[in-house]
């Protein structure tokens, strides 16, 4: 017995289906897409007046599971993530240990397994412990089930080791993410370098601490001729560089956070700790450029980096807050807000962004689309269903979010995944 979605109006990245079709996913896979398939002995869903979108798919999130099971684990993680409307996440290696070795890797595609709700491939560290000094084994890694590597958090600053990083992932044909952020340039600084720092009287950290390390690393790339993927771009400079990378042929990507085409270091006057995050919120100059970078194209895929700290954690000066908001839950609805009802992007460049280019830049190759034989990861939405963010309606164990009492559109109304509901509103 298979699952069979009636009445379905697909978003696909290359086409908005205009009429609705019936979508049976047997055995994990989808196996026909027609008009008019038969009930039989299928479990049905009606999916009349929604939209269906290849499950979304977020290459980065922070479990903090092993080591810091207060603030998420892997199961309430999967939990938020197919709530927001996930069907992959990729989880970056700053937990406790590090994710810097296969039996760490082999834990976490356990405990997901058993979880049982999404598809959780973790991310592998690119140094040995995060400590910038010394490559992990990305083959053994890479064999244990790490598509990408990274030192997230922060910026490899050896630049020596960087370029090693790159050449192993190179041959070993998996993706190298890098956080653009200098430490040395951010020097403590808590939210971003510019008037409204000077203003409120917090440190600031130096758009140049990202931009040094984006043209670093594209020069890298380039005389590699091997890939590299930046992460949470923040700023217009950031844009500017990639853009023309990628028109000199540079093998670069990028991503987007929708807390940095949303908000402004602005919000920072709040002095409300879930503003502080890294890269740091930045002007309505650079808000502006990443949604028309995005719209173009320059930014490929939009991530959340959902980063989940304890109220406890949270609830100190803004000073000594730890980094980070929590994204899986908010980010599909702040995205269709901001960049498809703001009139940057259409339903199906969304779906580009934030299921067909994560699937293609992680090496997902039969993840992204609605498509017979593909994986029957799907998710149905109501684009133009509102609805308000408050805090007892996150389900990750964390709830530092700056979006609590935002209106957004667009309801998830059943996440599926490998043909199985995981979950339904
Ligand atoms: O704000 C952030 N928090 N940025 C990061 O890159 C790491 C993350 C975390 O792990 O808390
Ligand atoms: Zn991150």
């Amino acid at each position: 017995m298979g699952l069979l979605i009636k009445n379905a109006m697909i978003v696909n990245a290359d086409k908005i289906w205009d009429k609705p079709h019936d979508i049976l996913c047997e055995e994990g896979k989808i196996t026909k897409i027609a008009s008019g398939i038969a009930t039989g002995g299928h479990e049905t869903i009606d999916a009349s007046g929604k939209k269906v979108l290849p499950g979304l798919i977020d290459i980065h999130t922070h479990l903090r599971q092993p080591g810091r099971e207060d603030k998420e684990t892997i199961e309430t993680g999967s939990r938020a993530a197919v709530k927001g409307g996930f069907t992959s996440i990729m989880c970056m290696p700053n937990t406790n240990p590090v994710i810097d070795n296969a039996m760490v890797v082999e834990f976490i595609i356990r405990e997901a397994k058993r979880v049982g709700l999404c598809n959780v491939y973790p991310v592998g560290a690119i140094s040995k412990g995060l400590q910038d000094g010394e490559l992990t084994d990305m083959a053994e890694l890479k064999a244990s089930g790490c598509l990408a590597f990274s030192d997230d958090g922060k910026a490899v600053l050896n630049s020596r080791l960087f370029r090693l990083a790159m050449e192993y992932a190179k041959m070993l044909d998996v993706l190298i993410i890098e956080h653009c952020q200098d430490p040395l340039l951010s020097a403590g600084g808590v939210m971003n370098e510019g008037v409204v720092s000077t203003r409120i009287g917090l440190k600031g950290d130096p758009g140049i601490s990202e931009t040094v390390t984006v043209a670093r690393d594209i020069e890298i790339a380039l005389y590699l001729n091997a890939r590299v993927h930046l992460a949470h771009m923040s700023l217009k400079r950031s844009c500017e560089l990639i853009r023309f990378a990628k028109s000199q042929g540079v093998k670069v990507t990028a991503e987007a956070c929708p807390h940095h085409f949303v908000l402004t270091d602005e919000a920072c006057g709040s002095f409300d700790t879930s503003t502080k995050v890294n890269p740091p919120l930045r002007s309505k100059e650079d808000v502006q450029a990443i949604k028309e970078a995005i719209a173009e194209g320059t930014i490929d895929c939009i991530v959340t980096d959902h980063a989940p700290h304890t109220k406890e954690d949270k609830e100190v000066g803004f000073d000594t807050a730890p980094f980070g908001l929590i994204g899986l839950e908010t980010s599909l609805g702040l995205t269709v807000t901001e960049l498809v009802k703001g009139g940057f992007i259409d339903l199906a460049q969304m779906v580009d962004k934030m299921s067909s280019a994560p699937a293609r830049i992680a090496g997902l190759a039969s993840k992204g689309v609605i498509k017979q034989g593909f994986d029957a990861d799907i998710t149905i939405i109501d684009p133009d269903k509102e609805w308000t963010v408050t805090r007892e309606g996150f389900v990750s164990k964390s709830k530092n979010s700056p979006f609590i009492g935002r209106k957004l559109f667009s309801q998830v109304e059943y996440t599926i995944c490998a043909g199985k509901v995981v979950y339904k509103f």
